[in-house]
């Protein structure tokens, strides 16, 4: 039995095959993602086999508007979902009518993008009888790690660590539907805080989005010459945030980043050095909160004696390297608890980033379970993750 098929077995869920006789497949999904600005349709077994994963990014779009522009969005999603989810099927070597259930993202997320996705899905699932199932956000980016660490899947209770463009969340997962918030954020989440600081560089997103082009920024080192002596080490030391405390804060270091960039001209006149400087300097503080508060909810659960063996990261911000290799996160984990290891969890950057594999996958037990959802089911934009024990 695959690692797949014991997780949702240790979660209760009984992995049936599909009920017609004549067919050894599993159960397969078709899920579209949409609730920003990412196009995604995928297919997926219940085996974990991705048979398809299309992404259609529109950074191009909002690149000139310096944010995502909500109506281009909807317009982009409007114009992407057909042809994605027809690729997904090709990809697969499926037609629809060899799905057995389709899923999208229901919320939370921004309201005309979820109803562009909601409406092709549902509309498509009433007119083929195929059985629907709307899915948490961020229980897809938390239950990824599920399906790609399949041979050693991380074990409930596992904290994990959501850093998305919507929020900044940090979880105890007890089962595949009950989270309980450790942290989260009262103003910005760090994605956001990535993409603002990116653009108060001038920094191109080219075909990355502005927080991977912040990452990418700081990695390069190819100065050119002649412009590095009089600004090095002019950066401040970004202060920490709210130090000891369960929550995130990302709008201090924001406010910090640009009060430097308005006190020295802007960005057109920071020189190459300074800006790198600082963009490393950000970096460095955003990942550095995101370490202290893992450490501390680590200490939480051996507090109340919550025996957690896994750390999953994901979300956006999860693909980004300097996160993915700073040892220190693995350190402050091992220092918070010295006798028992702690594993930490990525998935692939590509499926950190919004995708609808995730979309599938966190809807499969549900579909095995024949928890359906009705055709007329309405989306939910905001929406806590808490809600869906309840
Ligand atoms: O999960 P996600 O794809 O979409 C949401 O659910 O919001 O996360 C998008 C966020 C954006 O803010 C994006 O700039 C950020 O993740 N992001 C990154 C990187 N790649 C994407 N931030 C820092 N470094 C990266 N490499
Ligand atoms: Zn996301």
């Amino acid at each position: 039995m695959s690692g797949i098929f014991l997780t949702l077995r240790r979660a209760g869920i009984r992995c049936t095959r599909r009920q017609n006789p004549s067919s050894s497949r599993l159960f397969t999904v078709l899920a579209v993602e949409s609730s920003a600005d990412d196009t995604g349709a995928a297919v997926v077994t219940s085996s974990g086999n991705i048979l398809s994963n299309i992404v259609v990014k529109q950074h191009q779009i909002h690149e000139d508007f310096g944010g995502i522009h909500p109506y281009k969005a909807v317009q982009a999603h409007q114009r992407n979902l057909p042809g994605a989810v027809r690729k997904a099927l090709t990809d697969a070597g499926l037609t629809v009518t060899d799905v057995d259930g389709i899923a999208f993202t229901r919320g939370p997320g921004m309201p005309g993008c979820l109803g562009a996705g909601a409406t092709a899905a549902l509309t498509l699932a009433a007119a083929l009888n195929k059985p629907v199932v709307g899915v948490h956000h961020m229980q897809a980016h938390a239950l990824t790690a599920l399906l790609t660490s399949a041979e050693s899947p991380p074990e409930f209770p596992f904290l994990t660590l959501l850093v998305s463009g919507g929020h900044t969340l940090l979880l105890l997962a007890s089962s595949l539907t009950q989270f309980r918030i450790l942290a989260t954020t009262p103003d910005e989440s760090i994605g956001r805080v990535f993409d603002k600081v990116s653009r108060m560089l001038a920094l191109p997103w080219s075909s990355l989005g502005p927080g991977a082009a912040l990452e990418d920024f700081c990695r390069s080192s190819s100065e050119p010459s002649g412009d590095c002596d009089s600004s090095r080490h002019v950066v401040p030391v970004l202060p920490r945030t709210m130090p000891g405390a369960m929550a995130f804060s990302f709008s201090g270091l924001h406010s910090a980043v640009e009060r430097f960039v308005t006190a020295h001209g802007g960005a057109q006149a920071l020189d190459i050095t300074t800006k790198r400087e600082l963009a490393r300097e950000f970096q460095r503080a955003a990942v550095g909160q995101l370490e202290e508060k893992v450490g501390l909810a680590l200490h939480w659960c051996q507090m109340r004696g919550i025996d957690v063996r896994h750390i999953v990261v994901s979300g956006g911000v999860a693909s980004n390297a300097y996160l993915r290799d700073r040892c220190a996160l693995r350190l402050s984990a091992q220092e918070a608890s010295p006798h028992i290891p702690i594993s930490l969890v990525f998935p692939p950057p590509s499926l950190c980033t919004d995708n609808a594999v995730m979309i599938a996958w966190a809807s499969m037990h549900r579909f095995l379970a024949r928890d359906f959802d009705n055709y007329s089911t309405t989306i939910l934009p905001k929406w806590s993750i808490e809600e869906l024990s309840g």
